[in-house]
């Protein structure tokens, strides 16, 4: 029986395999992405692959380019072909929670332009239903925090917190500059709780990934 780590691996491999020269490539955050970045750099180098990247985040623009992969900004791209991303957790619908590193925003805007959206899990991640034990990630703007709360409580949350910073007093802050509070919900409707989410003022984005999730054939379990 294979270990998490390996399983990761070898669904980042299958991803891998997918990419064609000349492609432009989405790159996720985590420790599934990690093994996936890790991974096409070994086949650029084989294969001296002409690619390019964009990076859904500061830890994974500084990976690719430690192994060589130049990871130029997203602002200047509308279509990407292939982006490979992992999963927090993945229901039997393909609704995504996303958002455990805190890049779900970048990587929303990022999966929202590519021709295939290629998720990488261990099948830890698979679930029944979203959200029994992971948060609905959410970034907000700081001054937004009371509004947004009272807003949670009225959209059901059971229970949510400010995600704060292992290695700082007070918040944790993304990559944007902004906060995330992490919201518990018995999620019946994915979709609608997305879209209900970012109506609320002060909200830059949700984690609930089910207007933008992986065909069938590009969720590659292992
Ligand atoms: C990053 O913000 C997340 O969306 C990650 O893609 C997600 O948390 C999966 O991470 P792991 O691959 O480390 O489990």
């Amino acid at each position: 029986m294979k270990s998490i780590s390996e399983a990761k691996k070898e669904a980042a491999l299958r991803a891998v395999r997918l990419v064609q020269d000349g492609q432009n490539i989405g790159l996720g955050t985590g420790s599934t992405a990690n093994f996936a970045i890790i991974e096409l750099s070994k086949r650029v180098k084989a294969e001296g692959l002409n690619l390019r990247f964009v990076a859904s985040s500061y830890e994974t623009s500084h990976l690719a380019t430690k192994l060589g992969l130049d990871c130029l900004s997203l602002e200047y791209f509308s279509q990407l072909d292939i982006s490979i991303d992992g999963a927090d957790e993945i229901d039997p619908e393909l609704n995504l929670i996303k958002g455990g590193g805190g890049a779900h925003t970048q990587e929303k805007i990022m999966h929202s332009m590519t021709k295939r959206f290629i998720v990488i899990a261990d099948s830890s991640k698979q679930v029944k239903t979203l959200g029994k034990a992971f948060p609905v990630p959410i970034e907000i703007v700081p001054c937004a925090k009371s509004i947004v709360s009272k807003n949670l409580e009225r959209l059901g949350a059971k229970k949510y917190k400010l995600r704060v910073s292992a290695n700082k007093s007070g918040p944790r802050i993304t990559d944007n500059g902004n906060w995330i509070i992490d919201a518990y919900f018995e999620i019946d409707n994915p979709l609608k709780l997305e879209l209900e989410l970012n109506k609320i003022s002060g909200v830059l984005e949700n984690g609930i990934f089910a207007r933008i999730r992986p065909n069938a054939k590009d969720c590659l379990v292992v």
